[in-house]
């Protein structure tokens, strides 16, 4: 596909021809929670068990190394998607897994050793993280007697960063932030936040769930120490995440899970363990998954991430302007474009999200309502739930036409009971 070709797009996804409701066209708006996957995903993940399948690093036969090779060659396809080294791409069941995977890491870290987390140390976070990004180091915090604080939201939804020598301080060891809000939309300016953490030893942990699939990420341009994000969110399928660190972190860093594919020696007594990223893959991995996700960053690629951005701007911008003429509604996050991706919250004056969300389903409008695993930035907001629309490459405009006219047709039916 040499230019964004959008027709091109949607007739590569199969379920986008479903009718909902009734007889209403599907209108997705919902990849912020999931992505839908292209025909070529749904086939490369079909093909590995149909022709391939086999345990991949183990047995000497041909489907072995056919299923090593497909495996190893996701992986290879990952590292180049996001500027990393192969060796520093860990496949994980999903982003949650993976910042857990370095959480845990880190409280497994022996005194003495530069991961160690003790009482008196820091760990930064912001307002703005989801759940995934929040809870692991509230428990790392938990288990090691550590500091959690956090970097507050300013009523635009934008990080309040006028503190930040307050809270980055020499006493912190890891700061761990979300690259775009799943809520807001904000995309976080992160080089004053890395220098900061560097500056004084700390860790950088970037939760890029949301910002891998829209937009070009290099690892080595962000300057972050470990990122993590999840396939589904990506075209890919469901069960494959990624954790990257940087090779020279991870191989000192003791592993997460333990078992087989991940050690070099074994007594009855104790075990050594391989480098990255063997060290983080015990078990038999997902593979048909990873595998699936390699033809996802396939998919991405041959479209462009590029244009896929530049698309998703536009539609973000219409649906912003048509969001803000309808009356008693208003926008949670920024309002403009600046630094900000597909993803629109909003509330309407008088209806519940949840009841805004199940009138847009009846008109086969497929959106997110609810705290969006954010419970302290809707408590932020003073809210307990938003309605969110999160756009992706598939979506076209008549999708936000439809989005447009259903809120209203939606404000003019509670307006009227
Ligand atoms: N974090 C995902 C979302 O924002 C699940 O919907």
């Amino acid at each position: 596909m040499s230019s964004f070709d959008i027709a091109a797009i949607r007739a590569d996804f199969p379920i986008l021809k479903r009718q909902i409701r009734g007889n209403n066209r599907l209108i997705y708006l919902d990849s912020g929670a999931t992505s839908q996957k292209p025909n070529s995903v749904l086939d490369a993940e079909r093909d590995f068990y149909v022709n391939h399948n086999a345990a991949v690093h183990r047995g000497a036969h041909q489907l072995a190394e056919e299923a090593t090779e497909l495996y190893e060659g996701a992986r290879e396809k990952v590292a180049t998607f996001i500027g990393a080294h192969v060796d520093e791409v860990i496949f994980t069941k999903s982003a949650t897994e993976s910042i857990n995977a370095i959480a845990y890491s880190l409280g497994n870290s022996t005194p003495g050793s530069k991961f160690h987390i003790k009482a008196g140390d820091r760990i930064v976070v912001s307002e703005m993280e989801h759940h995934a990004n929040l809870i692991p180091w509230q428990e790392l915090a938990r288990r090691t007697g550590a500091e959690l604080v956090w970097f507050k939201v300013t009523e635009e939804g934008r990080l309040d960063l006028s503190n930040i020598d307050e809270l980055i301080t020499s006493r912190t060891k890891v700061v761990a932030l979300t690259h775009q809000s799943n809520v807001l939309g904000t995309i976080n300016p992160l080089d004053e936040i890395t220098k900061k953490a560097h500056e004084v030893g700390a860790l950088f942990v970037l939760d890029a769930c949301q910002s891998v699939p829209h937009y070009r990420v290099d690892v080595k341009t962000l300057n972050v120490d470990f990122l993590a994000f999840s396939g589904h969110k990506m075209l890919g399928p469901t069960g494959v995440g990624i954790l990257w660190g940087k090779k020279e972190l991870l191989d000192e860093m003791p592993p997460f899970l333990t078992g087989g594919s991940m050690i070099e020696t074994v007594t009855m007594e104790s075990a050594t363990y391989l480098d990255a990223p063997k060290r983080f893959e015990a078990g038999v991995p997902n593979m048909a998954q990873a595998v699936g996700l390699g033809a996802a960053v396939d998919y991405l690629n041959s479209v462009g991430l590029d244009a896929i951005h530049a698309h998703e701007v536009a539609l973000t911008q219409k649906a912003l302007q048509g969001l803000q003429t309808i009356q008693g509604l208003s926008v949670i996050g920024p309002k403009d474009l600046e630094m900000r991706g597909g993803v629109v919250s909003f509330a309407v004056e008088g209806i519940h999200p949840h009841d805004l969300g199940q009138a847009l389903d009846q008109y086969g409008i497929a959106v997110r309502t609810g705290h969006h695993c954010a419970w302290p930035l809707m408590k932020r907001f003073k809210t307990v739930a938003t309605t969110r629309a999160s756009f992706y490459l598939y979506n076209d405009f008549d999708d936000i036409d439809a989005l447009l006219d259903g809120v209203e047709r939606a404000r003019k039916y509670f307006a009227e009971r």
